[in-house]
């Protein structure tokens, strides 16, 4: 049995608006809170408690997530400002016992933790860094290893120049860590553990641990969330936790496969809900609208004869009728679009 910690601070920044009245772990993806599909990896792999170490719109992600999940304890510890990835693993450092698991809340992965463990304990790491291959590494750590895992160099952020290769292996967001390894920080202090931290550990018992064939995708984006809900309906995501629920069809509806639809939404007459369109509970999809490669969370309503292609509508709006949009569209909680508002040509 072990612990984890979950760094679930951020303010998502780059997910705007979807993050704008809610955070990260909380934004659906088929229709059920993002963080359930990070609980129950780390569930698989032995965590029995997960701390979430909070900043934004906390009362949110404790009104959602609540105190457990199926059996596996949530804590939470909310910091007054955030005190970078650095300070809000050291806000949770009396809170570990042995070997703990750190991550960032915005991961989804089926990564190894069990595999990562045994080579954690066998190379008498004190800090272990999870690794996967990638080419776009330049919003990524890159982590330079020695033969036997050794960990050479940890660079936040690099340039293609500084790394000089097409390929890398980047910091995964998954960590082992033994408590004391934490000593170095000071309380209350704000600190990047990427930028600040991990380099002072090199040449001290610090590793790294590879995996390639495996899902990892970092969700911080709009197009991202929707790769991660298109990659779990189409398979290639190992859990799919949505479930078929009970929705209302009028005659002539059609709902392609695959799609997932909420609790209580309504269909009118002659609607089409096209391939990979998930949405909400308690939606309204208007006569003769066309839906194809969206995702709308709950209580949206789309009015008579539209047209939504790539679109991701949050909580609370409303679409008037003859609205057409295509261009990867994303809008924020409870907007009003007029009648006959367009993207594109
Ligand atoms: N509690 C708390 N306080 N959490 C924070 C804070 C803070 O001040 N700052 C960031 N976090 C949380 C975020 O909510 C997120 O879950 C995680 O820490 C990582 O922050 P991001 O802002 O998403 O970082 P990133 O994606 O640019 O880069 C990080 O993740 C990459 C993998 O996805 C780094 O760790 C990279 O090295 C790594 O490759
Ligand atoms: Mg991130």
């Amino acid at each position: 049995m072990m612990k984890a910690v979950i760094l679930v601070g951020g303010e998502g920044t780059r997910l705007r608006p979807i993050s704008l009245m809610m955070p990260k772990p909380v934004v659906p993806v088929l229709n059920v809170p993002m963080m359930f599909y990070i609980l129950e990896w780390l569930k698989k792999h032995g965590v029995d408690e997960a701390i979430m170490v909070a900043c934004y719109l906390p009362h949110i992600l404790n009104q959602v997530l609540k105190n457990s999940y199926k059996g596996m304890k949530i804590k939470y510890i909310y910091e007054d400002a955030p005190l970078g990835t650095g300070g809000a693993i050291k806000r949770a450092q009396p809170y570990m016992k042995g070997t703990t698991v750190v991550i960032n809340g915005d991961v989804v992965t089926d990564f190894n933790i069990t595999k990562m463990l045994k080579f954690h304990k066998e190379s008498k790491s004190r800090a272990t860094v999870g690794l996967y291959p990638v080419q776009n590494y330049s919003s990524f750590g890159v982590v330079d290893t020695g033969l036997n895992g050794s960990i050479k160099r940890f660079l936040e952020k690099p340039s293609r120049e500084e790394v000089g290769t097409e390929k890398a292996y980047i910091n995964a967001g998954i960590y082992l860590l033994e408590p004391e390894v934490l000593d170095i920080m000071e309380k209350g202090r704000k600190y990047s553990v990427e930028r600040d931290v991990f380099p002072e550990f090199i040449g001290n018992g610090f590793f790294g641990f590879k995996q390639e064939y495996i899902y990892w995708l970092d969700m911080g984006t709009p197009e991202r969330l929707r790769k991660f809900s298109t990659d779990i309906m189409e398979g290639n995501y190992p859990l799919n936790l949505s479930e078929n629920e009970k929705f209302l069809k009028e005659k002539g509806a059609k709902v392609l496969k695959p799609s997932l639809i909420g609790k209580g939404t309504k269909l009118r007459k002659n609607c089409v809900i096209g391939l990979l369109n998930v949405i909400g509970k308690k939606c309204e999809i208007g006569e003769n609208s066309v839906l194809e490669n969206c995702i709308l969370f709950d209580d949206v309503k789309v009015g008579k004869d539209c047209t939504l292609k790539n679109t991701i509508i949050c909580s609370g709006t409303e679409i008037k009728d003859n609205v057409r949009l295509t261009e990867n569209s994303v809008l924020g909680p409870c907007s009003k679009i007029t009648q006959y508002s367009k993207s594109g040509a």
